[in-house]
C-alpha cells in the first residue's frame, strides 16, 4: 500500500490548471523513473504497467538510449531537412533493414506517420495504379485508433474522438474489423489502401480472428491495393515479435511506426516501404522540420540496435506467456475475458464489480499503474524490461482488487 500524500493533491491541481482538459489522467504526479518503476512527487514508487502506451517498451531511461541521447546532445541536435546530418543515413538504413523494406521516411508522432501513409497511398494510387483524380478511397476498420488529426478522426468510429470536428475528410470506407467479406465488398477499382492495426490497441487489445490478416494480405495483393499496417502500438517487440503482423507471417506493403521508436525519450515515427511505393514522393510534397533530426536519429538508431538483438522480443514472448496464463486464471474470478499477445493484454473486468477507471485507481493505490480504455476494459502493457517477479506482483495486485 502506498503512504500518505503530501504534495500530490496540489501537484494534480496545478497540472490541470493551465492546460486544456483533453485528458483524464490518474491522480499521480511522476517525478522520476527507472526501468519499469516510476516515483511520484511524494516519493511513492509504482510499477508502470502502461509504459506510455508502448512508447516505453525498453523501460524508463534505458542506459543505452540515455547514453546515445547524451552523446548526441553534446554534438548536434537539429539541422532541419534543408541539410543532411551524419546520423541520418545509418538510422534510415538500419530501420529499413529491420523492417525488410527498401526505404523509410522519418516523422515525429504516430499520427504523422499515419498521415504520411495516407498521402503516399493516395499518390501511389494516382501515379502507379492509375486511379482517376480525386477518386481514391482507403478501407479502414471499425474500432480503429490511428491518431487525432482532422483526417484521422474523420474515419474514427469513436464519437468522443470524432464528434464536433467536422467537416470530415472524405475518401475512407469503414468495415467491421475481422470481417473479410465486408472488406472484399468495400474494395473497388479506386481503392488504394487498406489501413489496419494488426491488433487494435485503444479498442481494448482486440486480436482479429486467425486467418484474418493473411486474408487481408491476399485480397490486397489480388486487387492491387496497398496494405498499410499501423504497428505504432503493436510493433517493436510489444507482442513477442518485432511486428505483430509476423504472428501470421504477413508482410504489409507499408509499416507505420512510432511510440517505442523514440525510446521513450524523443518523439520519433516513420513509415517503411519499398521504393515502388515510397518513391512516389518528390521534393516539396511531404516533410517535417523535426522528422529524422540528429537527436531523434541517434536515439532511434540505438532502439533499432536493441531490437536487432532479438532480446526484447524474446522477453515479451516468454513473459507474455506467463502473464496470459496468470490472467486466464482470473477469468471467472472478476475478469470476463482476457485478450492479447506478448506483454500486452486487454482485460474485461466484470462491470458489476467496478469500472475500468475504478480498477486503475484501485491498482494505483496498490502501486501499479495501468489505464482503462473503454468501459470496464483495462490495458496492461508493461515495459519489456519488467522482471518475472515484478510481473507476478502486478498480477497479484490485480487479483487482490478483484477479490476486495
Ligand atoms: C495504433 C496507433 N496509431 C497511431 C497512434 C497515434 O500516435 P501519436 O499519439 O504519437 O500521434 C496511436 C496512439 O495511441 C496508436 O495506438
Amino acid at each position: 500500500m502506498i503512504e500518505e500524500e503530501v504534495r500530490t493533491p496540489a501537484a494534480v491541481r496545478d497540472a490541470q490548471r493551465w492546460t486544456a482538459h483533453n485528458y483524464h489522467p490518474l491522480p499521480v504526479v511522476v517525478s522520476s523513473a527507472e526501468g519499469a518503476w516510476v516515483t511520484d512527487v511524494d516519493g511513492r514508487r509504482y510499477l508502470d504497467c502502461l509504459a506510455g502506451y508502448s512508447a516505453l517498451n525498453f523501460g524508463h531511461r534505458h542506459p543505452k538510449l540515455v547514453e546515445a541521447a547524451h552523446a548526441q546532445l553534446d554534438r548536434l541536435t537539429l539541422t532541419s531537412r534543408a541539410f543532411s546530418h551524419d546520423r541520418f543515413a545509418d538510422f534510415c538504413r538500419e530501420l529499413s533493414q529491420l523492417c525488410g523494406k527498401e526505404l523509410v521516411l522519418p516523422m515525429n508522432t504516430g499520427a504523422e506517420a499515419v498521415e504520411t501513409g495516407i498521402k503516399v497511398a493516395r499518390k501511389w494510387g494516382y501515379r502507379v495504379k492509375g486511379v482517376a483524380a480525386e477518386q481514391a478511397n482507403i478501407v479502414v476498420a471499425e474500432g480503429n485508433f490511428h491518431g487525432r488529426t482532422t483526417t484521422i478522426v474523420s474515419f474514427s468510429t469513436d464519437e468522443d474522438a470524432r464528434a464536433d470536428f467536422g467537416p470530415y475528410t472524405p475518401g475512407f470506407r469503414c468495415v467491421a474489423y475481422g470481417d473479410l467479406d465486408a472488406l472484399t465488398a468495400a474494395i473497388d477499382e479506386n481503392t488504394v489502401a487498406v489501413l489496419l492495426e494488426p491488433i487494435q490497441g485503444e479498442q481494448g487489445v482486440i486480436v482479429p480472428p486467425a486467418g484474418y490478416l493473411p486474408g487481408v494480405r491476399r485480397i490486397c495483393t489480388e486487387r492491387n491495393v496497398l496494405l498499410l499496417a499501423d504497428e505504432i502500438q503493436s510493433g517493436l517487440g510489444r507482442t513477442g515479435t518485432t511486428f505483430a503482423c509476423e504472428h501470421e507471417d504477413v508482410v504489409p506493403d507499408m509499416y507505420l511506426l512510432g511510440k517505442a521508436l523514440g525510446g521513450g525519450i524523443v518523439p520519433v515515427s516513420a513509415v517503411a516501404a519499398d521504393a515502388g511505393v515510397l518513391g512516389v514522393l518528390q521534393p516539396g510534397q511531404h516533410g517535417s522540420t523535426f522528422g529524422g533530426n540528429p537527436l531523434a536519429a541517434a536515439v532511434a538508431t540505438e532502439v533499432v540496435r536493441l531490437l536487432a538483438t532479438g532480446e526484447f522480443q524474446r522477453r515479451s514472448a516468454e513473459l507474455g506467456a506467463r502473464l496470459h496464463a496468470k490472467l486466464q486464471a482470473l477469468v471467472g474470478r472478476g475478469l470476463l475475458a482476457v485478450r492479447g499477445r506478448g506483454l500486452w493484454a486487454g482485460l474485461d473486468i466484470d462491470p458489476a464489480l467496478m469500472s475500468g477507471r475504478e480498477a486503475s485507481e484501485r491498482l494505483m493505490t496498490r502501486g501499479v499503474l495501468a489505464k482503462d480504455t473503454h468501459g470496464s476494459t483495462i490495458r496492461l502493457a508493461p515495459p519489456l524490461v519488467i522482471t518475472e517477479e515484478e510481473l507476478d506482483h502486478a498480477v497479484a495486485q490485480l487479483a487482490a482488487i478483484l477479490a476486495e
